[in-house]
């Protein structure tokens, strides 16, 4: 949406707040020759849940780590509620950001992954301070009076002092994600946090994120290959295809009739191996 911006400060904040909590402008990655994101533009509103959807290697997963800045662009731009990613506004113009810039626009967003990569040699509660105090400083005791509250949240107030070891799959994810909670995202990012799990620990994972964007302000953009959850979760489903998004809609609307015949292929293919 494309707005005039009157410098009467309120017309300036509610601009801000329709801007999208995250941009991708001209996103291009590449790998050496191969092109992994092709100039890929994408807005995401705030408190939207984007389910992102396509064969393997067309980049799905690129896209969260580039947003995480696991990865380096190659070219293009991402903003964060507002804010370039990797620069910064300096006299009316852009600027390569330095580390606390990217520090600072990074901590709005959080990420789980598919294997849960928590410390091995830290219990669940442990796994969830240990970052809150590194990086924002917080006391002790507030880190471990909020990871409680986290980890009974997704149901695990009773596996506190187990290891990772000592947990299943399914409890090992709902740590990864009151871990990312702890510090306090806008944004959370999911890479097929249930395809390691078994199906019926898959459910209680589901639910756990099911909650989330119930219950807080939370943007998400989770990358599944399970189209149920999918359809009754997201607000908005987009089917990457060698680098680009090729088809997006509602879920609905995108299930019920695809109109590119890649994502039509695409979701016969998923049918008939379920
Ligand atoms: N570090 C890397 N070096 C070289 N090529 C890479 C690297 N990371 C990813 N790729 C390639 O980029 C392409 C996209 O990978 P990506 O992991 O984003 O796919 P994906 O859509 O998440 O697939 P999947 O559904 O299998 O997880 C693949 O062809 C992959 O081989
Ligand atoms: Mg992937």
């Amino acid at each position: 949406m494309k707005r005039d911006l009157d410098p009467a400060l309120g017309q300036l904040a509610e601009a801000q707040h329709d801007q999208p909590m995250v941009r991708f402008r001209g996103v291009t990655k590449r790998y050496g020759t191969l092109t992994v994101l092709d100039e890929l533009d994408l807005d995401i509103a705030r408190n939207e849940k984007v389910a992102i959807i396509g064969p393997s290697g067309s980049g799905k997963s690129t896209l969260l780590r580039v947003l995480m800045t696991l990865d380096p662009l190659t070219s293009g731009m991402i903003e964060v509620d507002g804010e370039p990613l990797t620069h910064m506004r300096r006299n009316g113009g852009l600027v390569p950001a330095n580390d606390r810039h990217v520090r600072a626009v990074r901590s709005k967003i959080g990420m789980v992954f598919q294997s849960f990569n928590l410390f091995p040699h830290m219990t669940a509660l442990q796994n969830t301070i240990e970052a809150p105090m590194r990086t924002l400083r917080m006391s002790r005791r507030d880190a471990v009076e909020r990871a409680r509250e986290l980890l009974s949240m997704v149901g695990l107030s009773n596996k506190c002092d187990h290891y990772p070891s000592q947990l299943s799959g399914g409890q090992q994810q709902r740590v990864a994600i009151a871990r990312a909670l702890a510090m306090r995202p806008k944004v959370m990012l999911f890479d097929e946090v249930t395809s390691a799990l078994d199906p019926e620990l898959c459910g209680e994972v589901l639910n756990v994120v099911r909650r989330l964007g119930a219950e807080h302000n939370l943007t998400m953009l989770m990358v599944t290959h399970q189209m149920g959850f999918a359809k009754e979760f997201a607000d908005r489903v987009c089917f990457f295809s060698q680098g680009k998004i090729i088809e997006q809609a509602p879920p609905q609307q995108f299930f019920a009739s695809p109109q590119h015949e890649r994502t039509q292929q695409f979701l016969r293919a998923v049918r008939e191996a379920t």
